[in-house]
């Protein structure tokens, strides 16, 4: 039996199409889990993106999730030369994984990952927002570079293999850099695991007529 979607918290929502095929509605939609993760945290909202590599080995590293996307596509700020970007640029789905210990909560996002054009409107929002030192990881050689043992940081003299010239340059500029890119993903399935108690996981699958959802065994 249907009953009435309890409201998504502030921020965007997801279209009404998206979630007029939710199947069961004790819970609300997972962008309501979302929008409640990223309220819950403190300092940078951190997530793991897993990718997998030309070889189709998976590879996973910490990102910062800056936004969501109407309300349900987190976004991130990356480096255009990365192999993360090159890895989703050759094959899109991805999954994010989001550990919330304030809500004892993780949700698990998988999609495609959309890679913005470089100076979207986005990236420039982004990049006017953004530390000099944040700035300053895009002056850098491409990430991955083997850097000469006189180029490398040490501890005692941090360097981070740019030019002091480039990060002067990059920390001043009012346009972001054509390596910054935005990475958007559009969820096809969330999994929502909280460790409560009580115990409870839920997943959400996007179908050609909407999303659905049922709970899961933990
Ligand atoms: C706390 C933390 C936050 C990070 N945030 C980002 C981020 O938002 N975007 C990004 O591209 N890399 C971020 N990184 C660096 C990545 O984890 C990774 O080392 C780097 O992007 C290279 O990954 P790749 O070689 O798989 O492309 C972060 C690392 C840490 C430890």
């Amino acid at each position: 039996m249907r009953a009435a979607l309890p409201a998504v918290p502030s921020g965007p929502r997801l279209p009404a199409a998206a979630v007029a095929g939710t199947m069961v509605l004790v819970e609300p939609p997972f962008p309501h889990y979302l929008q409640a993760a990223r309220m819950a945290a403190e300092g940078p909202w951190l997530g793991q993106l897993a990718t997998t590599d030309p070889g189709g080995a998976p590879e996973v590293r910490t990102v910062v999730v800056r936004g969501l996307w109407s309300g349900a596509q987190p976004y991130l700020a990356s480096d255009a030369r990365s192999d993360k970007v090159r890895a989703l640029r050759a094959s899109p789905v991805a999954e994010l994984c989001l550990w919330s210990s304030a809500r004892q909560e993780q949700l698990r996002l998988r999609g495609r990952v959309v890679v913005h054009p470089a100076d979207d409107a986005l990236s420039r929002q982004l990049w006017r927002a953004f530390s000099a030192a944040t700035r300053a990881t895009f002056a850098g050689p491409p990430p991955g570079t083997p850097l000469h043992e006189d180029r490398a940081p040490r501890e005692d003299a941090p360097e981070d293999g740019a030019s002091a010239a480039a990060l002067a340059e990059v920390a001043g500029a009012a346009l972001p850099p054509p390596q910054l890119v935005v990475l958007r993903l559009e969820p096809a399935r969330v999994d929502r695991l909280v460790l409560g108690p009580p115990l409870r996981r839920h997943r959400w699958w996007r179908e050609a007529a909407g999303w659905r959802g049922a709970p899961v065994a933990p």
